[in-house]
């Protein structure tokens, strides 16, 4: 898989893929994670990149002629599953979409800033809007490595067995069940029994009950959920 992500912050990308699984992704091939300036795309002598907006009103709006140019560009070198827009107005990221998201090639990912980026933009490149939650962050940036972290991870082979996705709080709909190591007993605090046990079903089975029982109490609305 290959990400081009089109920011104008690009220093805010660059330690979320230098460190740990996504690190290791790369390394081994399989993603390619490249941040590109929206500035360095600017005709303006000044290297603008925002504007006022027209009609009036408080805050810059992100000009279309360099986004616009940066986008030919990337398409002329190959062809995007999805341009994505890391938006607070998108459609709320989840794991059904991240999922989906995980089995493409090439994704574009486009962060927003200020007021936002030119509407037409938006209307003529981009393929699906994403916000990852109901609050406001200062850009789309921290959003597109949240929304990259959780679609690498699912790229088989970038996990290894003991940290398979296929157990995460979410993937089934219920939430992960609780987790132990060593000690088996910590200054009185105790392992539960049946996890020493060696009796895999029963371990299987006591897993899915807390799962279904940390479900009911803190996310039934996962339980309730359609599909
Ligand atoms: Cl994608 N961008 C911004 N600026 N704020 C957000 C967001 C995105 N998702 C939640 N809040």
């Amino acid at each position: 898989m290959r990400i081009d992500i089109l920011t104008l912050l690009p220093a805010l990308l660059e330690s979320p893929f230098s460190d740990s699984i996504l690190k290791r992704a790369k390394e081994k091939g399989l993603c390619d994670v490249v941040v590109h300036n929206i500035r360095e795309y600017s005709k303006s002598k000044q290297k603008q990149a925002d504007d006022y907006q027209f009609g009036g009103g408080a805050g810059m709006v992100m000009m279309i002629q360099p986004i616009a140019d940066l986008i030919e560009k990337l398409k002329e070198e190959r062809t995007y599953d999805e341009i994505i827009y890391l938006t607070p107005d998108g459609n709320t990221l989840t794991q059904r979409t991240c999922n989906e998201l995980s089995l493409k090639g090439n994704l574009m990912m486009l962060c927003g800033h200020y007021k936002g980026v030119d509407q037409r933009i938006r209307d003529h490149y981009i393929t699906r809007e994403i916000s990852i939650g109901d609050y406001v962050l200062s850009g789309g940036e921290l959003a597109a490595a949240v929304l990259s972290d959780a679609i690498i991870r699912l790229i088989p082979g970038v996990l290894n067995d003991e940290s398979s996705a296929l157990t995460d709080s979410f993937q089934d709909d219920l939430l992960a069940p609780p987790v132990y190591t060593r000690p088996a007993d910590y200054n009185g605090m105790k392992v539960p029994e049946i996890l020493l046990s060696g009796n895999t079903p029963k371990v299987e089975e006591w897993r899915y009950e807390k799962s279904l029982e940390k479900t009911q109490r803190l996310r039934p609305d996962l339980l309730d959920s359609e599909e």
